[in-house]
């Protein structure tokens, strides 16, 4: 076996054991979701659909179909002359992010908001709640994305969700590494309860109005939290959330 860095990178997050044809595409989808999502994949790290049959074990079909689930999930991205590659972490370009996240996102709270029935606020109050009495970060970022993605329930343009669903995807990866670092306490609670508050009371404007400040607060947190990792690094090495 060759022993490039990027193949032995590969070979120590798959085991020999090939998957049963059956669960052959959920394996490898799981194998390396979880792979990206703690960093032993970095961002920009090419993802070759015979490299990763051959060493699965099996045929490029289920490659090919774990990869476009990885797509679809933010989490790969394809590239010219290079195939699939890791997607960069959201902190490379988190102002932008931020700034185009509330763009979409003020839409879909107008699109939403006066539709919105008595379940969907009813799901939304639960996942704040669940977050209150969450202490795992990773539980954390992910009821995050589902309380801010039950307030765009009716919204009923799906490329503006695909949209907004990639933009909280790259959030939750980011957070899930590095929210115990950033000192964002409980992920801004307190805008939460706002925004469900205004929700529940159809005031689209206002509802809108906090989401910005709360988006906005969540990238000033983020682009403080690297300066200060980027100023420490000079002298500590890193957790493997780093790349
Ligand atoms: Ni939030």
């Amino acid at each position: 076996m060759r022993t490039s860095t990027k193949q032995s990178v590969l070979c120590t997050i798959i085991s020999p054991e090939p998957p049963p044809a059956h669960l052959a595409r959920s394996v490898i989808e799981e194998t390396l979701r979880t792979a990206i999502l703690d960093g032993r994949l970095p961002a920009g790290t090419p993802l070759r659909q015979q490299e990763l049959a051959t060493l699965f074990g099996v045929s490029r079909m289920p490659v090919r179909e774990a990869l476009r689930q990885l797509e679809a999930q933010s989490l790969l991205r394809v590239e010219m002359h290079k195939g699939a590659v890791v997607a960069p972490l959201i902190a490379e370009d988190a102002v932008e992010a931020y700034a185009l996240r509330i763009v979409l996102e003020s839409e879909a709270l107008r699109l939403s908001i006066p539709l919105l029935d008595e379940d969907d606020l009813a799901q939304a109050r639960h996942y704040i709640e669940m977050m209150e009495a969450q202490t795992d970060y990773a539980e954390m970022g992910m009821l995050n994305r589902q309380f801010h993605m039950s307030l765009y329930a009716k919204t009923h343009n799906k490329r503006l969700m695909a949209l907004v669903e990639l933009g909280l995807n790259e959030e939750e990866r980011f957070l899930r590494f590095n929210l115990s670092n950033m000192g964002l306490g409980k992920l801004a609670q307190d805008d939460h309860w706002e925004l469900l508050r205004l929700a529940e009371a159809r005031d689209v404007e206002r509802t809108v109005e906090v989401l910005q400040v709360h988006l906005n607060r969540g990238v000033q947190a983020i682009t403080r939290y690297l300066d200060r990792r980027s100023a420490d690094t000079t002298t500590t090495p890193d957790k493997p959330d780093n790349h």
